[in-house]
Order: structure tokens, then sequence, then C-alpha cells
């Protein structure tokens, strides 16, 4: 997903989005007082059209968890990709801020749940807000994997990922971690959610 930090000159919060905010959460200060902390390498007028182009880029949508001793954490993510078939090996891209990396640096295991085509309300539930201050799975149905991942029920299907050693990327503001499939099942042979249908779809749904 494109989102850009835009740092408050006045109060030196950042915001994560792709414009800036209106005004600063904390300080009130206006849309003029954020600067962008990444300068994008293209003409600004073209980032409506980059967002949109990236948008048609063709990913799934996922719940990708992982666990840390007693607790459990998951966050939704497009950027999960089957990166060698032999050994079955995937690829997943996640913000360093988040609790889900802290997690599964700790644990060294992340599992990938795969959403049914309608499922828009996961991705409410598990893509905008932190486990730092809210218990994402509270209510939520889990069987817990072999590497102790929690993984959603309602899933169409999972995949459970050991990392394997010293494959990872740091990419900025996230890491690229790669994870041998120690696990998996297909519970339902249903569609999986797409990136673009849940950009159709989000308002209305
Ligand atoms: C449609 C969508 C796609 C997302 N894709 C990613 C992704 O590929 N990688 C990532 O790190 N965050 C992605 N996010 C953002 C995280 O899900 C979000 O920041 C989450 O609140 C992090 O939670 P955590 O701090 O509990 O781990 C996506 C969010 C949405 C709504």
């Amino acid at each position: 997903m494109i989102a850009q930090g835009w740092k408050c000159s006045v109060c030196g919060h950042v915001a994560v989005g792709l414009f800036a905010p209106d005004t600063c959460p904390k300080c009130n200060a206006p849309r003029e007082a954020f600067k962008a902390e990444h300068e994008f390498l293209f003409p600004p007028e073209e980032t409506e059209g980059v967002i949109k182009a990236c948008w048609k880029v063709s990913y799934g949508l996922y719940v990708v968890s992982s666990v840390a001793g007693e607790r459990i954490n998951g966050q939704v993510c497009n950027t999960v990709f089957q990166i060698t078939s032999d050994p079955p090996r995937i690829a997943i891209g996640i913000n360093h801020k988040n609790l889900t990396h802290e997690f599964i640096e700790a644990s060294g295991a992340f599992a990938v749940s795969i959403l049914g085509s309608d499922d828009i309300r996961t991705v409410r539930r598990f893509g905008y807000r932190s486990g730092r201050d809210f218990d994402k799975f509270k209510g939520i149905p889990v069987r817990t994997g072999r590497t102790g991942c929690p993984i959603l029920e309602g899933a169409i299907g999972y995949l459970e990922c050991a990392l394997v050693k010293d494959r990872k990327l740091d990419a900025g503001t996230h890491t690229i971690f790669v994870g041998d499939v120690v696990g998996g099942a297909l519970f339902r042979d249903d569609e999986p959610l797409t990136y673009a249908r849940y950009h159709a779809a989000k308002d209305t749904a």
C-alpha cells in the first residue's frame, strides 16, 4: 500500500496516509505545517495517477499474524507472495512500526490467513488499528498453528511459516521477511479477496 509519513513541523507528530491531514490531531497545526518524511521520485502532479495505478497491481488480502510469549497479534497485508515452490517459501512486506513486525522478530514465525472475497469486515478490523491499543483477536474464532501463530477460522485457508535464517531485507519503511512453509490448509474452495476488489467495495460494503 502506498502510504506516506507526514511530519508536523510544530509538534513532531507523524501522520501516515496518502495525503497530509487537514489539521494535526495533536497540536491542531494546519496542513501546510506537514512535511513529507520522504520525497517521492516523481512529480507531485503524478501522485494520484501513481496511487491509482498501484491499486491495479494484483495482490490478495491477508491477515498476517504472529505470537510473542502469551500474546498474539495480526494485521492486514497485501504484500504476500509465494517466492519459491521447491521448497515452498512465502515473502511478506511488514512495516517496521507494526506490532506484528515486533512479534515476527520475537517468534521467528508468521501465519497468513487468506481472506474470502466478501470479507471486508476483517480488513477493517485488522488493517486500521494497531494491536498496541486494541485486542484485534478478541471474540474472533482462531486455531493455533504449530508455530503458535493464530489462524483465522473464518479465512478460506492459511499458510504458516518459519523465518528463513538471514533472509530478510530492509526495504526502507518495511522489512521483507522470507519464511519456509511449515503448515497450511484450504478450509473452503472460495474466491479470495483481492486488493482491487477491496478498493472497489470498501466504501459501499
Ligand atoms: C488494504 C490494506 C493493505 C495493507 N497492506 C499492508 C502491507 O502489505 N504491509 C504492512 O506492513 N501493512 C499493511 N497494511 C497496514 C496494516 O494492516 C496496519 O498498519 C495495521 O494497523 C498494523 O497493525 P499492528 O500494529 O497491530 O501490527 C495494510 C492495510 C490495509 C487496509
